[in-house]
């Protein structure tokens, strides 16, 4: 199986990389990134772009799209909708037309039209992707990310303690998950070849 993975230098995305590269099953994977990987890999290739073309994206028979900023990274709610849909909709829709069949995306817990500006815009990506016409399609919904990072995320981090002092009185839906446990669900998902479309909401993430 060839896999073009979309946010390989980010958390979610990083642990993708890793497991593919072990995983037998994967033949290849394309992995563009805006700054080059450190790692180089028999399976890997890993062409550095800014995305403004996508000449960067080769066919393939699967991808999974772990790429999207914040409302502070961007600067601008405008700027943020730009990266997490428009982006990720150019991309999905090039490499559908470059023949991939399976889509898997990373979205978020409580992806829904409405007010609030992260979970509409995971929608509109969601409902973007589904009506592309990929064979299959798969929108993992985690719930905060668990992760070490070297920037500062100061909501993120608040809710990690949050969630650690509260332990189990947290339903598990809420509770966060790995960065790690996502990747795996969402390498599991591309490997798998069911037609249709389907949610995994975040108590279903894990090996
Ligand atoms: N944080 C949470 O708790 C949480 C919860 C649920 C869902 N999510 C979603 O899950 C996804 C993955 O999260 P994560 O924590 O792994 O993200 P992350 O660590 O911030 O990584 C984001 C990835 O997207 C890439 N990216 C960002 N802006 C880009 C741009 N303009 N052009 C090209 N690539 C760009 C980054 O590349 P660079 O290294 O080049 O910046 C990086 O590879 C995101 O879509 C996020 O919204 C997050």
């Amino acid at each position: 199986m060839k896999l073009l993975l979309l946010g390989a230098t980010g958390a979610v995305g990083n642990n993708v990389l890793h497991l593919a590269l072990k995983n037998e099953q994967i033949e290849s994977v394309i992995a563009p990134t805006r700054k080059p990987l450190d790692l180089i890999h028999p399976k890997l290739t890993n062409p550095v772009t800014d995305f403004s073309n996508l000449s960067s994206l080769e066919d393939c028979d699967a991808v999974i799209c772990a790429l999207g900023t914040t409302l502070k990274k961007a600067g601008s709610a405008e700027a943020f909708v730009k990266i997490d849909r428009d982006l990720v909709l150019k991309l999905a829709q090039t490499c559908y037309e470059m023949g991939a069949k399976t889509f898997i995306l990373n979205s978020s817990l409580g992806a829904r039209p409405g007010n609030n500006l992260y979970l509409r815009t995971k929608f509109e990506v969601e409902q973007g992707i589904e009506q592309m016409g990929f064979k299959r399609v798969v929108h993992v919904r985690p719930s905060l990310i668990k992760t070490v990072r070297a920037e500062r995320r100061l909501a993120e981090e608040l809710g990690l303690v949050v969630s650690s002092i509260l332990g189990p009185l947290i339903p598990k839906k809420f509770r966060p998950v790995e960065a790690l446990a996502i990747g795996q669900t969402l390498l599991q998902e591309s490997l798998k070849d069911r037609p249709g479309v389907f949610i995994i909401e975040s108590e279903k993430i894990g090996p």
